[in-house]
């Protein structure tokens, strides 16, 4: 096994690698992107070649977990033929985990495949039961083909994970039901704080907060939640429902910060490796990339002066009724 050889200011290995593979999606959700968002013109893309060399490089520094999103990185052509070429490093026992996150509209078609390159267990965004709340949440979404989609994963021998973004007065309601549902199918299920990226106004951010501290409070008001310290690799806390045997996960980025055990960076699909999701630090790994085709050694370098520069941590805050630490790109640009 690699020794970590990523180690950030506050000595904090870095073995997740996040990477997000398009900006496009076919889902326009409210609390990710506007209706009309501009993409990237191809051009400015990574191919699939690179992103293969990109990867592969971080692997050889010590990343175990590779985890794919968008944008929906299944709507990127191709997207396939980058999986397969990853399968390498699952079965050199060099990752641990490849995996992916992802709306599940187009999960049906790859479900299988996906299973194929090594895939064990896929992340799926679902804030809502009710058909007309998913239409409402991700303008553009089927709630049918996002259904399916899950049920093929399931079929398909796919650990299946929901990932429900928590929002007053939209699925403050449906909490029981989420666990519930999660729980007959054998889902884990986390709830996500919703945090200030974008262009949402102070206002709408606000009013739609609904903080996990009051979220678990009202799960508890009708299921038994014990505490377990099984991590899977990101920052959700787990606890197990014991009336299902499931787990139902927090991601609490406001009521509980925590950056102190960041294991992880994010690289855009330009290239771009962001270190932090709240921060705006960033570094172009694509020129030196581009400038040394044969030569990984000025990568490395690259890698290594931008993970020197890794923030401490996120400034999300809504503490004081206004919204404090907003990063003003899309969740879509970084991947979550
Ligand atoms: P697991 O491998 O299942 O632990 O997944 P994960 O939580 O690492 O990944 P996923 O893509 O499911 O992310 C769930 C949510 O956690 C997303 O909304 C992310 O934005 C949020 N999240 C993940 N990592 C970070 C982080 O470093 N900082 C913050 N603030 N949020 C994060
Ligand atoms: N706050 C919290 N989570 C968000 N996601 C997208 N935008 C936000 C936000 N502003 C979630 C998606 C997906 C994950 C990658 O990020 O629902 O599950
Ligand atoms: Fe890591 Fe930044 Fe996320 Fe905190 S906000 S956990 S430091 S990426």
């Amino acid at each position: 096994m690699a020794t970590p050889s990523l180690v950030d200011p506050f000595q904090r290995a870095i073995t997740y690698l996040r990477v997000s593979v398009t900006d496009r999606c076919d889902f326009r959700c409210v609390y990710c992107m506007t209706e009309h968002m501009a993409f990237l013109p191809k051009a400015e893309l990574l191919s699939l070649e690179e992103l293969d060399r990109l990867c592969s490089v971080f692997v050889g520094l010590g990343v175990r977990k590779l985890r794919i999103t968008g944008g929906e990185p299944l709507v990127r052509k191709g997207i396939m033929t980058f999986f397969r070429a990853m399968r390498r490093h699952v079965e050199s026992g060099a990752l641990d985990e490849l995996t992916l996150t992802t709306n599940g509209s187009q999960l049906s078609r790859f479900a299988a495949d996906l299973v194929a390159c090594g895939v064990r267990r896929v992340n799926v965004s679902l804030d809502t039961l009710d058909p007309a709340k998913f239409r409402a949440i991700t303008r553009w979404g089927r709630f049918g083909q996002v259904l399916d989609g899950i049920e093929a994963a399931a079929a398909a021998g796919l650990g299946v994970k929901i990932n429900a973004v928590a929002l007053r007065g939209v699925n403050d309601g449906e909490i029981h039901d989420l666990v519930a549902w999660c729980g007959a199918r054998g889902h884990d299920l986390t709830f996500i704080e919703v945090m200030p990226m974008g262009d949402l106004g102070n206002e709408d951010r606000l009013d739609q907060y609904y903080s996990l501290k009051a979220l678990r409070r009202d799960l508890e008001s009708r299921w038994t939640l014990v505490d377990t310290t099984e991590r899977t690799g990101g920052p959700a806390r787990y606890a197990r429902v014991l009336e299902t045997g499931g787990r139902v996960g927090f991601i609490t980025p406001l009521t509980h910060n925590f950056c102190e055990s960041c294991n992880r960076v994010r690289l855009t699909c330009t290239g771009q490796l962001f270190m932090c999701l709240g921060q705006d630090a960033d570094a172009d790994l694509r020129s030196a990339l581009r400038a040394h085709p044969g030569d990984d050694a000025p990568v490395v370098r690259a890698i290594e002066a931008a993970i020197a520069r890794k923030p401490k941590g996120h400034d999300f805050d809504y503490s004081r009724q206004t919204v404090a630490g907003r990063v003003s790109r899309h969740m879509s640009h970084t991947g979550g």
